[in-house]
């Protein structure tokens, strides 16, 4: 598995979950998340967008409203503004003192969902992201499931942050494609895991998944 170059100055180790919405993301970064501290690791577990103060501000505006309520443009400013917050609030430094980071979505959700799903912006995503924010987790693990079982299981769980799941099945499915696009472009840094199993299942192959790339238990 690629280690963040020496470069960078990093001794962490940067984990991001992908996938479509309701594919049980948030459960395995969780899962995984209390695994690892069970074997002594000191873990920080975070989300985008969110995971910094300023960033939880952004996240309400990103996903309250009306599905029409920003533009596929104005979403990604505002998604990457919130990542620079959390890049540097939360992330770096977590990296810095030798952290596992395990996020819960990072840049490749704004290549697919504002670059990709309404119009091709992937070229616009990945020049911000250069400027801006200019790393990638050192694996990624795409949680795969069909969007009609994700869009059940994520409008089951309700709630007031429906924005995306609101633009519905089609933008679902081409968020699916495009995320199984992007991890075959990407085979170095991608793991692609189904989703349509039980929790327990998808957990223990996501952790053998990670185990090359962990550096030794304390
Ligand atoms: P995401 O973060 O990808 O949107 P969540 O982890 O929040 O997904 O899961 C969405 C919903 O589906 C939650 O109600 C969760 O309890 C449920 N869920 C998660 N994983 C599974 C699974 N493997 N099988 C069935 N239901 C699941
Ligand atoms: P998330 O909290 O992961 O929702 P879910 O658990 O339902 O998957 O993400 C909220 C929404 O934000 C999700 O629909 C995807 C969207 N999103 C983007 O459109 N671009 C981004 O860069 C990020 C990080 C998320």
């Amino acid at each position: 598995m690629p280690r963040l170059p020496a470069e960078r100055g990093l001794t962490g180790l940067f984990l991001s979950f992908e996938g479509i919405d309701g594919s049980g993301k948030s459960t395995q970064a969780r899962r995984l998340a209390e695994s690892l501290r069970a074997e002594g690791r000191i873990v920080t577990l975070t989300r985008e967008p969110g995971g910094s103060a300023g960033a939880e501000e952004i996240r309400r505006l990103v996903l309250e409203g009306a599905t029409d309520r920003w533009s596929a443009e104005t979403e990604i400013l505002l998604f990457t503004a919130a990542r620079r917050d959390h890049l540097e609030k939360t992330i770096r430094p977590a990296l810095e003192r030798g952290e596992v980071v395990i996020c819960d979505r990072f840049a490749d959700s704004t290549r697919i969902f504002q670059g990709l799903t309404r119009g091709d912006l992937t070229d616009t995503v990945n020049r911000l992201h250069a400027l801006m924010i200019g790393i990638e987790p050192d694996l990624t693990i795409l949680i795969d499931l069909s969007p009609e079982t994700g869009l059940a299981r994520a409008t089951a769980r309700q709630g007031h942050e429906m924005r995306f799941e609101d633009m519905g099945l089609a933008f679902q499915t081409a968020a699916r494609n495009g995320f199984l696009a992007l991890a075959l472009a990407n085979p170095a840094r991608f793991r692609v895991i189904d989703g349509d199993a039980e929790p327990d299942q998808i957990a223990a192959r996501i952790r053998q998944t990670i185990a090359a790339g962990l550096p030794p238990s304390p």
